[in-house]
């Protein structure tokens, strides 16, 4: 079986999590996504828990649930700025990359951080209003009683402190190929990214 790791970063609801489920089926690879573990934590933090204590005892069952609300988004990025946090989460996702057969990481800091020796590094991202118009409607869908405005402001808020942390800010890796995806379909997109990796194999 062959290692074969693609990293996928970029800011809230630029798309990482579609691309990167359509590209882990596409391939045959496994996909993480990163950016659970981190609103795992902040729920928890939410429900009266202590960051650390959270970021270490994380079992899969902390992934069930619904994480995918923006009181827990905030959450995470409040805490995805300790780096004690940070360090606890580290050895799982790294593993997860060099399993046999390949694997799919999004977040914030794998092409970067996490897997800086990824064979296939991808930053994608789309304009603050675009992904914020693709969260909204989402998340209206889920039934959530939320606004344009309000779903507007958490995106920029996540990404402004997401990319001034000190530890492992939210920016593409040197040697990562950015995919703007404002104007594209989900369809594109993800040929985008499938042509993107192709070459890299
Ligand atoms: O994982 P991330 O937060 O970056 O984004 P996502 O959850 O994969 O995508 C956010 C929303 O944008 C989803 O509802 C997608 O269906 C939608 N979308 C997209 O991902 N890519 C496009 N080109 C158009 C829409
Ligand atoms: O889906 P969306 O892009 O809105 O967020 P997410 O990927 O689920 O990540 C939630 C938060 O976790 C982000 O705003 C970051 O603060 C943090 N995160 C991180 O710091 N590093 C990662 N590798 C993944 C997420």
């Amino acid at each position: 079986m062959t290692r074969f790791t693609v990293a996928i970063d970029g800011p809230a609801a630029a798309g990482k999590g579609t691309i990167s489920k359509a590209v882990a089926a596409h391939f045959g690879f496994a996909h993480l996504d990163t950016g659970l573990l981190y609103r795992a934590v902040g729920a928890k933090v939410l429900a009266g828990g202590d960051p650390v204590q959270a970021a270490k005892a994380l079992t899969p069952k902390d992934l069930e649930g619904d994480l995918r609300t923006p009181e827990v988004a905030q959450a995470a990025s409040r805490v995805a700025v300790l780096p004690d946090v940070r360090a606890a989460l580290v050895t799982f996702q790294r593993d997860f990359a060099v399993r046999d057969g390949g694997a799919v990481l999004d977040g914030r800091d794998i092409g970067t951080v996490i897997c800086p020796d990824a064979q296939a590094k991808l930053f994608v991202t789309a304009s603050a209003e675009v992904r914020a118009e693709r969260r909204y409607l989402e998340l209206a869908d889920k039934g959530l009683d939320v606004t344009r405005e309000d779903v507007l402001a958490d995106v920029i808020e996540r990404d402004k402190r997401d990319s001034d942390r000190a530890e492992a800010p939210l920016k593409p890796a040197d040697d990562a190929i950015t995919i703007d995806t404002s104007e594209m379909s989900i369809d594109q997109a993800v040929a985008k990214a499938v042509a993107v990796i192709e070459a890299c194999r």
